[in-house]
């Protein structure tokens, strides 16, 4: 029997992300659920669907706190630092959610209360005693991240609430084996102490019936259905820490944060609502109804988002999620990510900065390979598949095509549509639909780049540069066909790659909505003749070899580096080459140092202050293991005084202290002394 489709639908979609953590940068990772969910975003708007998208930073819980720590600044800074970020980079990638928020708004902390509250009257939390790990050199408890041990299914080496290493299945505090402080390696004693339990096994019944029906990837619903027949243990929400949102009837303790992080999914929509002025309007989506809720999330968070979560909401009487939607894990040359271990590519630095364009970048990620597969980025097949796909493919009959027109006839020419074009065309909206409705977004750009190579193949088989001189109104006739298969491209483009699109559009000289405006079904119109073609130039451009060079020693060193740092040995890096007015851009000065203390509680750290000739300056240096500040005191060293200001240890910084790392001394650093020259003395 045909599966009925789900979309297009008159029903209210809301469509979520996973919320990152606001605790680093964003890196190639978090890019698998973002861009298929604008993506998906985008194309129901094409579908004519009432669609809303919300998302925002995850600020509470032991990954925050553990970052603002190793940072010495306090979880609000860290995560006000992290969601800048987040809300700088989204636009930037096309990524453009209907409201961002956090986790730490308002909104979210009294939303989490109610819901609890209501979890409580509906009697699925209770007190229990539970044994859990402390620590006594750092003289706390370890909830979560501050742990470490044996899982005990897979007995791989985990984290508290999680077997990160290994089989990847959530752990309740106190089941990890051998547990270990994850901050200073002591191994643990045991406390009791009363923690809130959530009755997630009274929802099995519950949660076998909804997963056999909910909406999604397969991938999902089966593993989730797999832990349900393994059989349900209660959930502990409450943690013996000091940030988070409290757990209402005892302050003393403070709520999970997988607790209050899916909630904003609902509190965002909230914010969102009172944005648009409609302060009732995220009821359609929560309250029961017709509402539909989609959340796209990495595969590693099933668990939370297919058993936790829709207990939670049928335990507070809320609407249920439509469609889970699990994508496959970003890997770098196969290794799961790891900052430490250099597997690592930076969205801003690595990629936007450079100057790349955010949309080759969201075809790759759509189009490389399935939505529940891995992927295994690499710079190399980015370059191949941009260059070939891309350039070669679609921008090359985008640029024929237009260009063509515009030498020859200046404007769309008059003509018919051809019926087995306008075929293909149907067929691909068909087909789009289809990925819609199978969140399988890879068949998408692939019919893309199908009815690109029907161009292609139209405008050869058909060789309008003989026809201009045999025959100027058959040559018109193919080209009115030809741009208006463009026309086309770029409307079906548009989900994908919505900055080349509105490139394309302003070609085709389109008056009346923009680009992001049009439905699906305008792809079948051919343009009005007479529409003047604007500049044509090519819309896609090549990776060159160059630059895939630079980016591929960029990734090399960072794994090379990080390796050698894990061995204790010191590398030569390979950097990559700058311009002279790159490095003129340095501002290099001898600085006296008037004054040297150590910074309290920061082993590493010693405050300066430096005479750099034009002024005195507060740098902050991280020398403290090996000078004492008398060593330090009176010397003129050579500063870098332009880097940008940051704070250290809570100090804010302005410059940096240029030293050498002895060859034959891994790790001792001496700082490159200049005495005798005045101070503010400039080098080159
Ligand atoms: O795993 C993570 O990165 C979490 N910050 C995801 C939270 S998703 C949601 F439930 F809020
Ligand atoms: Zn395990």
């Amino acid at each position: 029997m045909k599966k009925l489709k789900n979309y297009p639908t008159k029903d209210p979609v809301l469509v979520t992300c996973g919320l990152p953590y606001a605790s680093g940068q964003m890196h190639i990772g978090h890019l698998r659920t973002y861009i298929p969910a604008d993506v998906f975003v985008r194309l129901l708007k094409k579908m004519r669907v009432d669609v809303t998208f919300v998302c925002g930073s995850d600020t509470h819980g032991t990954p925050v706190l553990t970052a603002a720590e190793a940072a010495g600044v306090n979880p609000k800074e860290l995560y006000t630092k992290y969601n800048q970020h987040y809300l700088d980079v989204f636009p930037r990638l096309n990524v453009a959610f209907d409201n961002y928020g956090t986790t730490d708004d308002p909104e979210n902390i009294a939303r989490t209360i109610q819901i609890v509250k209501e979890l409580q009257k509906n009697g699925y939390i209770y007190p229990k005693e539970l044994d859990s790990p402390y620590c006594d050199n750092c003289g706390r408890s370890l909830p979560d991240r501050y742990v470490r041990g044996e899982c005990p299914h897979c007995h791989a080496d985990a984290r508290g609430d999680e077997c990160d290493q290994g089989c990847g299945r959530y752990l309740e505090p106190g089941e990890i084996l051998n547990p270990r402080c994850a901050i200073c390696g002591s191994p643990t004693r045991t406390i009791t102490r009363t923690h809130y339990y959530f009755k997630l096994s009274s929802f099995e019944g519950f949660l076998k019936e909804y997963l056999q029906n909910v909406d999604g990837t397969k991938i999902a619903r089966n593993y989730a259905l797999g832990w349900v027949n393994e059989g349900l243990k209660d959930w502990c929400i409450t943690r013996d820490l000091d940030w988070g949102i409290k757990y209402p009837g005892d302050e003393s303790l403070t709520l999970y944060v997988w607790v209050d992080a899916p909630i904003h999914y609902m509190s965002s929509t909230e914010e969102w609502a009172k944005k648009i002025k409609k302060p009732d309007e995220w009821k359609k989506f929560w309250l029961p109804g017709n509402g539909r809720l989609v959340h796209f999330i990495g595969q590693d968070i099933v668990y939370h988002h297919c058993l936790f979560w829709p207990s939670m909401l049928k335990g507070s009487n809320y609407n249920l999620p439509f469609a889970i939607v699990a994508s496959g894990m970003v890997k770098i040359r196969n290794h799961n990510f790891s900052r430490s271990r250099g597997y690592v590519v930076w969205i801003l630095d690595d990629y936007l900065d450079k100057g790349l364009d955010p949309d080759y970048l969201r075809y790759y990620m759509v189009s490389f390979t399935g939505q529940t597969r891995d992927l295994d980025f690499s710079f190399t097949s980015f370059a191949e598949k941009t260059n070939t796909e891309l350039v070669g493919t679609l921008g090359n009959f985008v640029y024929r095509a237009l260009h063509f027109t515009k030498k020859h006839f200046d404007s769309v020419p008059k003509g018919t549509l051809d019926s087995s074009l306008k075929g293909e065309v149907e067929k691909a909206i068909e087909v789009i639909t289809d990925a819609v409705n199978e969140y399988e977004l890879k068949k998408y750009t692939d019919e893309i780049l199908r009815i690109a190579s029907v161009g292609n193949e139209y405008f050869q088989s058909n060789q309008p540069w003989a026809l201009v001189k045999e025959d100027k109104a058959k040559c018109g006739e193919v080209l009115f066909n030809a741009v208006a298969l463009v026309k086309a491209l770029a409307i079906f483009i548009e989900p994908v790659m919505p900055g080349v699109a509105e490139t394309i559009w302003k070609q085709l000289g389109q008056k009346g909505p923009d680009i992001h405006k049009v439905f699906l079904e305008e792809a079948l119109e051919a343009p009005k003749a007479g529409t003047k073609i604007v500049n044509p130039e090519p819309v896609i451009s090549k990776i060159d070899d160059d630059l895939l060079e630079s980016l591929k020693i960029v990734i090399d060193n960072r794994i090379k580096v990080a390796e050698a740092a894990q061995k204790g040995e010191p590398v030569m890096e390979e950097k990559e080459t700058i311009s002279f007015e790159d490095f003129k851009k340095l501002d290099l000065r001898a600085g006296k140092i008037l004054k040297c203390e150590k910074v309290p509680k920061k082993d590493k750290l010693l405050e300066l202050e430096v005479d750099i000739g034009s002024e005195k300056r507060t740098i902050i240096t991280g020398l403290a293991d090996q000078y004492k500040p008398d060593e330090l005191l009176g010397m003129t060293a050579l500063f870098l005084t332009n880097l940008e200001p940051k704070k250290i240890g809570g100090i804010e910084s302005h410059g940096m202290i240029i030293a050498i790392e002895k060859g034959d001394e891994p790790g001792r650093w001496l700082p490159v002394r200049v005495d005798g020259v005045p101070p503010g003395s400039k080098a080159a």
